[in-house]
């Protein structure tokens, strides 16, 4: 099946960068879709400001960052943001509830041809197919944060999921630049998720136990892993919220306490310490 338009759901942190790979790599016709003008303004300055570090280093030309922009179009309505959509990649906000409840209107809304991603990090995929009604036409589509330099994908086959939805989508991965891998059972978390969470609850075990400052903890992993990112700095990249999500969903999902997140995450998350998109998490972000 051929994907031409692609529909991004989700202007945040994941959604605006899946939204800038769609139109920068893969030259897509892209829509986005959030719930309110703010939101997409918010998104749109964001894919903005990173098309700028790709002109100022040479890596694309000023033609292409005009081309990329006008490939991007935006909606506040939902019936309207999928109505023309191939694809719809839902990268919206970590809750079950609010997922199932969006993609079941997207289910009803989007053409029957259309194929339905997810971008979560960690809810069952069988769950999110049931949710669309349409779960042979639903997979997993995992990015990394920032997509726009994340190589890899996690492509996840959902209880339901057909063969050629699982092809389509790693075809688009490719047409994406990316490296995709499939994750043949769904699985919580999937492959990265569950080897980087207890890695992350580990590191805020240590500094809510006071072994070792924050910036240490980081530097033992930066000098003594060749971490690109320290444990700490990269949980502010994530999202505290979104962390402790996936460690909540692995926990439930597995009854392993092995993922069990720090009573120090919780209590981040009501004072909305959420990281850098908040301003504040394990360091200090001023906004630039
Ligand atoms: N768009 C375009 N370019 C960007 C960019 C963006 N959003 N962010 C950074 N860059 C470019 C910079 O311009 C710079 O380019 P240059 O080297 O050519 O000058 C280069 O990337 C490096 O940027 P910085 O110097 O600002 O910072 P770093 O050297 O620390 O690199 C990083 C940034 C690539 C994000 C690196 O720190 C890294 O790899 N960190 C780890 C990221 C990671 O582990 N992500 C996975 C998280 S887990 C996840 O996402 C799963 C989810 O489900 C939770």
């Amino acid at each position: 099946m051929e994907i031409k338009h692609v529909t991004v759901l989700g202007a945040g942190l994941m959604g605006h960068g899946i939204a800038q790979v769609c139109a920068q790599n893969g030259k897509y016709d892209v829509v986005i879709h959030d719930l309110d003008s703010h939101l997409i303004n918010n998104g749109m300055t964001m894919i903005e400001n990173s098309l700028n570090r790709f002109v100022k280093k040479a890596a694309i030309s000023e033609k292409e960052y005009k081309e990329t922009l006008s490939r991007i179009h935006t909606s506040v309505d939902l019936n309207e943001a999928v109505q023309h959509a191939d694809l719809v990649i839902e990268a919206i906000i970590e809750n079950l509830g609010i997922k199932t409840s969006v993609l079941g209107k997207v289910g009803k809304s989007a053409p029957p041809h259309t194929l339905i991603a997810s971008n979560t990090s960690s809810i069952s995929i069988t769950e999110i197919g049931a949710a669309t009604g349409r779960p042979e036409k639903a997979c997993g589509m995992h990015f990394f944060n920032p997509p726009q330099l994340m190589r890899l994908v996690e492509i996840i086959r959902g209880l339901k999921t057909a063969d050629d939805t699982v092809e389509t989508v790693r075809q688009v991965s490719i047409r994406l630049g990316k490296q995709p891998i499939v994750v043949k059972k769904d699985t919580p978390a999937f492959v990265v998720n569950r080897i980087l969470t207890p890695a992350l609850n580990e590191a805020v075990y240590l500094l809510a136990e006071e072994i070792a400052d924050a910036s240490d903890i980081d530097k033992a992993c930066e000098l003594g892993l060749n971490w690109p990112m320290g444990p700490l700095k990269l949980l502010d990249y994530i999202g505290i919220d979104t962390h402790l999500s996936v460690s909540q969903v692995l926990t439930n999902e597995t009854g392993d306490p092995k993922f069990r997140p720090s009573i120090l995450l919780k209590q981040m998350v009501r004072a909305n310490r959420l990281g850098r998109k908040t301003g504040q998490g394990f360091y200090s972000w001023p906004e630039k």
